[in-house]
């Protein structure tokens, strides 16, 4: 039983993020579709994966995956599966999902058969005919593809993007699974400068200086599977104190955030103090349009207001050009814009962008424009403060 495989579930578009930090963590034998890596592991990897994945959505545990064409066939085999291993006598449990392209019409039926398969099971296992389901969460997802069922449990419980920093969150904050997958989709690494200058609520950068500290994005939070008995609590607490001792203490980064909104820095402030990161980045508040910048070799990661209104074009018009003049001059900046503004590339007066990620913001399909700049030579003094000497 020790022997599991587990699904580590992300956005469009950053399968290929998800999959190298699992790679990192030294999970072998991956298999990449879209939305999902499978892997093996054991139980005490459940942990682990929780506490560290950055990009992944969710972690689920794969209980099973068939073909099925018929509603017996739906709860004959769901039955067949040893459900008994991880959900308790006392055990609380629901029934999500999704299904794209199957044959059985109603999902909702699919759900209640799912259910119905899980309690049967349980009734013969425990010899008990009614749940009280006081006890721990196990939330079961049934997805159907093309007329194949898979069955998982949930072990993350809230999403992953949860870190249990973000108090507040400024005009539309990123999700920060995504900010943190636009930081490792970049060259950035912690010996450069890196700036968000329209950085709200600052997810892009607490994101970036947690990487750059080795802080856990999970060891603020709680884990629905950290109440399943049928994982070892040493397990947990092992992978608690690990990724505790991992933290760097204290490192020399370079990391700024501007913003015009006054109230957005005081979040990012306070969500940045809250993520143990408060003395890593320097906030301030600042319009794009004063921004001066004064370094060389460092990395831009932003995503600007996107005005659905026409009323706000003009100013986002005048964002972009104030975005390309305070970089363009300057020796090596690498630029990396998330915007759902296609015509971006065309206002943004630069040469075209080296390339285009088409990734998703929640429901919003939106680009990842990288431009890249020269690298930095080797023997290049360490960099200061990027506004230093900065008129406005
Ligand atoms: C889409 S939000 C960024 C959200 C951010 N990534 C986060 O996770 O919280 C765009 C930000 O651009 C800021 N902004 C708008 N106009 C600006 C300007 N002229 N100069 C600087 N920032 C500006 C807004 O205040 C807003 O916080």
């Amino acid at each position: 039983m020790n022997e599991i495989t587990l699904i580590a579930t992300a956005a469009f578009g950053l399968e290929k993020v998800v999959k190298n930090e699992l790679l990192a963590l030294g999970f072998e034998n991956l298999k990449v579709s879209e939305g999902k890596i499978e892997f093996e592991a054991t139980l005490a990897d459940i942990p682990r994966a929780n506490l560290w994945l950055r990009s992944a959505d969710r972690v689920l545990l794969k209980m099973g995956e068939f073909p099925v064409l018929t509603f017996d066939e739906l709860f004959e085999k769901t039955k067949a599966l040893p459900w008994e291993d991880f959900i308790t006598r006392d055990g609380k449990f629901d029934v999500n999902g999704k299904a794209v392209k199957s044959t059985l019409g109603s999902f909702r039926a699919c759900q209640s058969i799912v259910k119905k398969a899980v309690v049967e099971r349980l009734k013969e296992k425990y010899k008990q005919e009614w749940f009280e389901e006081t006890g721990p969460e196990f939330t079961i997802l049934i997805s159907m593809l093309n007329d194949v069922a898979t069955l998982t449990i949930d072990t993350s419980g809230a999403g992953l993007h949860k870190r249990g920093y973000r108090e507040a969150g400024g005009e539309a904050p990123l999700k920060e699974t995504l900010a943190a997958a636009l930081v490792m989709l970049s060259f950035w690494d912690a010996d450069r400068i890196l700036i968000d200058p329209m950085c709200g609520s600052g997810t892009i950068l607490i994101e970036a200086a947690m990487i750059a500290r080795h802080i856990a994005p999970g060891l603020q939070r709680a884990f629905a599977s950290e109440k399943w008995p049928a994982i070892d609590e040493d397990d947990w607490s092992e992978s608690r104190l690990a990724a505790r001792d991992a933290i760097i203490p204290v490192h020399n980064l370079q990391i700024y955030g501007y913003d015009i909104d006054v109230k957005s820095i005081e979040v990012g402030k306070n969500n940045a103090a809250i993520a143990g990161v408060g003395d890593d980045i320097h906030f301030e508040q600042k319009d794009i349009r004063d921004l001066w910048i004064d370094k060389q070799y460092g990395i831009v990661i932003s995503n600007p207001p996107y005005g659905v209104r026409m009323s706000d074009f003009r100013d986002i018009n005048e964002i972009y050009i104030a975005l390309n003049k305070a970089f363009r001059k300057k020796r090596g900046w690498s630029l990396y814009i998330l915007t759902a503004d296609e015509l971006f590339p065309n206002y943004f007066k630069r040469a075209r962008p080296d390339r285009v990620r088409k990734l998703y913001n929640g429901n919003i399909k939106v680009n990842y424009y990288q431009y890249y700049g020269e690298r930095p030579p080797k023997d290049m003094p360490e960099q200061q403060d990027p506004t230093e000497g900065d008129d406005s």
